[in-house]
């Protein structure tokens, strides 16, 4: 696949129910645009805290006394990953009421992932950090269920199982040693449905507020194959076309 050069920085946040494919597609657009990388909140997290930095240990601090990190300390882990960057200016600070600029360099983009999940966050973050595309992806329910009612794995090998596209030989049995299928924890059909509601809860007033902003684009598609070609070219007409 060829790569693709972006003229602007692209600051991106995709946003999708459970099992929708988000990594799938954010994986994609970084081998597509390879000017693109991640900035994820968990792994940012996990660094600080195996690296035991101050943040870190905060934030251990707080996970250890059975409360979420608080937004202004996943922040705080987003700004300065940024400004060792240098993406920002490196005296942007969170308690600045002015959000910092960010550099417009197209090197200087990123998908950034695990943050904000509420509006109340993407508020923060505008005040931070402005992004300048927000991506809905959108499959049917009944789809991603399907999708998840057909999935079994050898749990012992990890190896996949689909029921309509890639069946195992005999059903029920891992091909290779003939052991019994089991579904992720993460495929029961109850389960899923309690994080799609709760996704839905704090992802409608997130879309909400970008969609003021004039920053949201909704893409829709039954698979991720169905997305991809869609995003790839809105993102071309966004981040790489001169006249946008
Ligand atoms: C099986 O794989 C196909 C093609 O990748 C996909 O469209 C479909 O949703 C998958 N189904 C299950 C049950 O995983
Ligand atoms: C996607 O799935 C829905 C049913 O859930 C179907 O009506 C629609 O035709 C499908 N779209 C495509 C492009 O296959």
């Amino acid at each position: 696949m060829s790569k693709i050069k972006l003229k602007r920085a692209a600051r991106i946040i995709l946003v999708g129910a459970p099992g929708v494919g988000k990594g799938t597609q954010a994986e994609r657009l970084m081998n597509r645009f390879p000017q693109l990388s991640a900035v994820s909140s968990g792994d940012l997290l996990r660094d600080n805290v195996h690296n035991k930095t101050p943040l870190g240990l905060e934030a251990e601090g707080a996970m250890k006394a059975g409360n979420l990190v608080p937004d202004d300390m996943i922040l705080r882990l987003i700004l300065d990953a940024l400004k060792a960057k240098r993406w920002v200016s490196t005296t942007s600070s969170i308690d600045d009421p002015t959000p910092a600029t960010p550099s417009s360099s197209p090197s200087a983009s990123f998908i950034l992932d695990g943050f904000p999940r509420t509006s109340v966050q993407a508020c923060k973050l505008d005040s931070i950090i402005p992004v300048n595309l927000v991506v809905s992806l959108i499959t049917p329910v009944e789809i991603i269920l399907g999708r998840i009612a057909g999935r079994w794995v050898h749990a012992p090998s990890g190896r996949v199982y689909n029921t309509t596209f890639n069946p195992p030989k005999v059903a029920g049995k891992d091909d290779l040693t003939g052991e019994s299928l089991t579904k992720r924890a993460d495929d029961d059909e109850e389960t899923w449905r309690q994080r799609l509601k709760k996704f839905d809860e704090t992802s409608e007033p997130l879309l909400e507020h970008y969609e003021k902003k004039g920053l949201l684009w909704t893409v829709k598609g039954n698979s991720s194959n169905e997305i991809s070609p869609q995003l790839y070219t809105e993102f071309e007409d966004r981040f790489c076309n001169p006249e946008f």
